[in-house]
């Protein structure tokens, strides 16, 4: 399976904080909200992945992931010109997804939970057309909604409705089976202008090819694309890590524990983060498992 990561758009809703930086590079904490993403196609057992944005910020991008191959990683980078709408990522990285299932994550979206990686993993084994993650929140009408029968089937998919039928959010990670590219293609624009991933699971799900797996209690689901999104995401995020000693989406610590990198390469990644707390992490994770 292919990697994703969309980090377009102009973080509008962000201004003055995007004017000179993408939103995906702004801190959720102590780390850039990329991260985030990219520790989810990680865990999903990803490595090839493909990081959209506006031409501006893929310099910006590039500099903080590289070729990804300090994490074992794959990453290459294309433009997004305009944004034009999420779905018009699966026809910019026509080529990366070639005959190849594929994850498309959102670069604002933040997903933490127990048995996460499992659920990644069991739903990539079993994708037979599209898979969405839903997730239950009190202000339906900001997202996608999925609404669902007694048996937890999908029955109808909505973008951002103003009377939601549910209160079940898609969240901005998406499987897809190779043929989403032909789906994107043949998209006409919403009414905002933009090609909907919403159409794209609306098709899907006309085939009775869309299946939704609910992220329950257990998880937690944040976008962090306002100013108050990306303020309880960092609160969240410092609340766990402080509380446990532990770092929430620390990409060297992901690639150590699925065997991408060793734990000596991790070790000389936490040197080169010189005396901060996220190097000696990294140190301590490198020296806990060698
Ligand atoms: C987009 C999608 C929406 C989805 C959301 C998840 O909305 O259009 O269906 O629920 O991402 O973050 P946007 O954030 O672009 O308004």
């Amino acid at each position: 399976m292919k990697g994703i990561v969309l980090a377009g758009g102009r973080g509008t809703r962000m201004y003055p904080s995007t004017l000179a930086m993408s939103k995906q590079l702004l801190t959720v904490y102590n780390k850039p909200m990329v991260y985030h993403p990219l520790s989810v196609l990680m865990l999903a057992g990803i490595r090839e992945i493909l990081v959209i944005s506006a031409p501006e910020s893929i310099p910006a991008l590039r500099m903080l992931l590289g070729d990804g191959s300090h994490l074992g990683l794959d990453i290459t980078y294309a433009v997004q010109e305009e944004p034009r709408g999420i779905a018009e990522a699966l026809i910019i990285g026509a080529d990366h997804i070639g005959d190849d299932p594929v994850a498309l994550v959102l670069g604002d979206n933040v997903f933490h939970g127990a048995g996460f990686p499992r659920l990644l993993r069991s739903a990539r084994d079993q994708l037979d057309g599209c898979t969405l993650f839903g997730y239950p929140v009190s202000d339906p009408e900001r997202y996608g909604i999925g609404e669902t029968d007694a048996e937890g089937n999908l029955v109808s998919l909505e973008e951002k409705p103003v009377e939601p039928r549910s209160d079940n959010a898609i969240t901005g990670l998406y499987y897809y089976e190779p043929d989403v590219v032909e789906i994107a293609r043949d998209l006409t624009p919403s009414e905002r202008g933009e090609l909907e991933i919403t159409h794209v699971n609306q098709i899907y799900l006309k085939q009775g090819r869309a299946r939704l797996i609910r992220l329950g209690r257990g998880y937690t689901w944040l976008d962090a694309g306002t100013h108050d999104s990306l303020l309880a995401a960092s609160q969240y995020v410092h609340v766990i890590e402080k509380r446990q000693g532990v770092r929430v989406a620390c990409v060297e610590e992901i690639a150590l524990r699925m065997g991408y990198i060793d734990a000596d390469h991790c070790h000389s990644l936490g040197t080169r983060m010189g005396n901060s707390d996220y190097g000696q992490y990294l140190i301590q994770v490198a020296q806990s498992v060698a």
